[in-house]
């Protein structure tokens, strides 16, 4: 619900939250309240900073230095506040002032932007604010009635003489508050999304994706900021995730006068933007979310939110198929008779879904050659791929296929073709990465091209995509724009991403897209809008990847990840876990197989065979449950409770880490479950009310040995 009062005092509220912001006398937008939901306007503060501002204006005097210490929608530039702006317009004659004042504002039903992902329903307002020159900025705020966030986003509108957008962050947040900790995501490929806090700092932390074009392995596109005592239960938290994918930058200022300013979008560092009279720029939204319940409640609101709002609704709480992929079982070495004979075995072993990855188009027998081209490798697959399609189907299984959409290698005819098609520096050398160059997705022909191909192929039944994006770009230089639009590489690029994937969307709409850069150098909710799963990492050791899902689960639904059992020792560590372990740490996610199939003996098959059932028993706790963390594998264990909304069952699965001393036996306090509700626990038969779960826990049996894992299932007593 939106309440404005006097044509320029807003009340947003959410399902639990209120957001209060208020045009002073002078125009400027000012914050006045994000946290808990309030039934009444705080008037007293709007009051106090409404009138104070009112009695100063004279119409022409700023009041300068009084704008350093408010809180303010909009960071401006050179007029006395001294922190870093929120937009930076440079015009023609070289100037970049841009003082925007409060003009008016709309209430809009919805609210959708053109060619970027955005999140669908809610309550919009569209806050109106003006500069000289022709040049409007406007503020989208969006509140939805069953979420606890406000999604924020900016566009700039020229009516007046071209001008350069040098910032246009998406959103500004000013605190009174610098005494809140960080906390981030970062990481490298294999080991994304480590949980990083910090306490509070003086001056500016800045996190940002730089010049990579996509949200990167290094940190994820995503800021929390946990008051100092605030715990996983515990707490207020005030977080920031982008709906973007490209080069982004968030950062947190604390300035000397104790306030607190967040904002952020598209990364400033690589990005100017060209805008002629009558043209627009959108930047994309941000995820504003307020918890009093701690990391956890930050992350349950975050992840409801994602699956309502954001996910396509038609596979956002479907049950998505266990697959089989053929990934580390065979890498580039596979040829028909192999494909067939992996099939036969994924439909023995009750897989859903068979996935060919990388491999099975032209030149591609290693990581060297045939990206852009894709046309099936008849050497490998002598009756093309309608073959090994029809084999699946009439064995009763989707069939999945890789690409990597956005790439090429040297090799091939593409590039021999149109060598202007990849990003390139006029002045420098081609840089390459995995032996491979980008792809120029500024350029719509280019987009055009890769989705006649990818539609060819899919038409001949494929049911599910791996969209893969295996380095990042380097040369931020387009062939397809003037000089003065070099600046607009990296964000055009990620447009013709959205571009193709809307595309592909819209003509195959029950088409399942995984998403996957490496792993998870993309995971990020622009992706997450397009493709409802993403492959959350390169790295399918059972125990690293305790700490990649504890930390992706920050943010992200555990039915957005995932994840994988894949043979030991383990392809990337080297590391020997149990089948048990294997099966518990992938099975809270979306889940599958990444082996050589033919190579399990009869009593695997079996085992697996079991281990597929028994996930599609509690599936629904994956894609439609709440996550409540119970224990961070940086302190030795990892455990997690999945529980349905109605309370009615829940699992409980866990795995230590290394055993580093004999320490004593863990006590698990459970989440998440119905106080007064008895639960049978399936494993054992006992009986126990949600309250003794939650307050007394399990004492976990003490481990001797590393990666000891456990999953117990509770069933609420009608
Ligand atoms: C990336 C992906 C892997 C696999 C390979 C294929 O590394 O993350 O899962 O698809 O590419 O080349």
């Amino acid at each position: 619900m939106i309440q404005v009062f006097e044509d320029r005092i807003f009340h947003l509220q959410g399902k639990n939250v209120s957001y209060v912001f208020f045009a002073d006398g002078h125009g400027f937008l000012r914050h006045l309240y994000f946290g808990s939901k309030l039934c009444d306007l705080p008037v007293h503060l709007a009051q106090t900073a409404f009138l104070g501002a009112a009695v100063n204006f004279d119409g022409a005097q700023l009041p300068n230095d009084n704008l350093n210490a408010m809180l303010l929608e909009n960071g401006c530039a050179q007029l006395g506040d001294y922190r870093r702006p929120s937009v930076l317009v440079r015009r023609a004659n070289g100037s970049s002032l841009t003082d925007f004042r409060y003009e008016g504002y709309r209430l809009l039903d919805e609210h959708k932007l053109d060619g970027m992902p955005c999140v669908r329903g809610g309550k919009t307002a569209e806050i109106r604010l003006r500069a000289a020159g022709g040049l409007t900025l406007l503020l989208y705020y969006t509140v939805f009635d069953d979420s606890d966030v406000v999604v924020r986003s900016a566009s700039l509108l020229n009516d007046g003489e071209r001008v350069e957008i040098e910032k246009l962050s998406s959103f500004c947040l000013d605190l009174y508050d610098d005494s809140r900790d960080t906390l981030q995501l970062c990481g490298n490929w294999a080991s994304e999304c480590r949980v990083v806090r910090n306490s509070s700092h003086k001056g500016v932390l800045q996190i940002s994706s730089a010049g990579r074009g996509a949200t990167s392995h290094t940190t994820n596109a995503f800021l929390a900021l946990p008051e100092h005592n605030a715990t996983e239960t515990a707490g207020s938290v005030v977080a920031v995730n982008l709906v973007y994918s490209g080069s982004f930058g968030l950062t947190c200022e604390n300035t000397s006068l104790g306030i607190c300013r967040i904002q952020g979008g598209i990364d400033e560092e690589n990005f100017r933007w060209a805008l002629n009279g009558g043209e627009r720029f959108d930047a994309p939204q941000a995820v504003l979310v307020y918890s009093d319940g701690g990391l956890g409640g930050m992350s349950r609101a975050l992840h409801r939110f994602y699956l309502r709002h954001l996910v396509n609704p038609t596979f956002a709480y479907a049950p998505r198929p266990v697959v089989v992929n053929n990934w580390e079982g065979t890498y580039f070495n596979f040829d028909s008779a192999a494909l067939k004979e992996m099939i036969a075995v994924s439909k023995q072993i009750g897989a859903d879904t068979f996935v060919l990855d990388d491999g099975w188009f032209e030149n591609r027998n290693d990581d060297t050659n045939g990206l852009g081209d894709w046309n099936v490798d008849k050497a490998k697959l002598p009756c093309g791929i309608e073959e090994i399609i029809d084999c699946c189907h009439k064995a009763g299984l989707k069939f999945g296929l890789w690409f990597e959409p956005e790439m090429v290698n040297e090799g091939t005819t593409l590039f021999a073709l149109h060598p202007e098609w990849a990003l390139h520096n006029p002045d420098g050398g081609r840089v390459r990465a995995r032996n491979q160059l980008v792809l120029d997705f500024c350029n719509g022909e280019v987009v055009e091209y890769v989705f006649r191909k990818m539609e060819e192929i899919i038409k001949k039944g494929v049911d599910y995509v791996k969209w893969d994006m295996n380095r990042y770009l380097a040369d931020l230089y387009s062939a397809s724009l003037p000089a003065d639009r070099q600046g607009e590489v990296t964000h055009r690029y990620v447009l013709g991403v959205y571009s193709l994937a809307q595309k592909l969307v819209s003509t195959f709409p029950h088409l399942l897209i995984e998403g996957c850069s490496g792993g998870g150098g993309r995971f990020d909710a622009g992706m997450l809008y397009y493709f409802p799963q993403i492959w959350t990492s390169d790295n399918t050791d059972a125990y690293c990847r305790t700490f990649i899902q504890y930390g992706t689960s920050m943010c992200y639904p555990m039915s957005a990840m995932s994840a994988h059992y894949s043979v030991c020792p383990n392809h990337q560590t080297g590391r020997i876990t149990s089948s048990e372990a294997r099966f518990n740490v992938a099975s809270v996610c979306c889940f599958g197989y990444e082996l050589d199939v033919r190579k399990l003996t009869e009593e695997q098959r079996e085992e697996i065979k079991e281990q597929i059932a028994n996930y599609r028993r509690w599936q629904k706790l994956v894609t439609e449950g709440d996550l409540y963390r119970l224990a961070n594998p940086a302190d030795g264990l990892w455990a997690v409770c999945q529980v349905l909304p109605d309370k009615s069952c829940a699992r409980v699965v866990g795995m230590h880490g290394l055993i580093l001393e004999n320490a004593r036996p863990w006590l698990l306090k459970v989440q998440g479950l119905q106080d007064d509700a008895s639960y049978v626990v399936q494993e054992t038969g006992t009986e126990i009310t949600g309250k003794t779960l939650r307050c007394a826990g399990i004492l976990l049996p003490q481990v001797f040995r590393d990666f000891q894992t456990f999953a117990l299932h509770l069933v609420k007593k009608q």
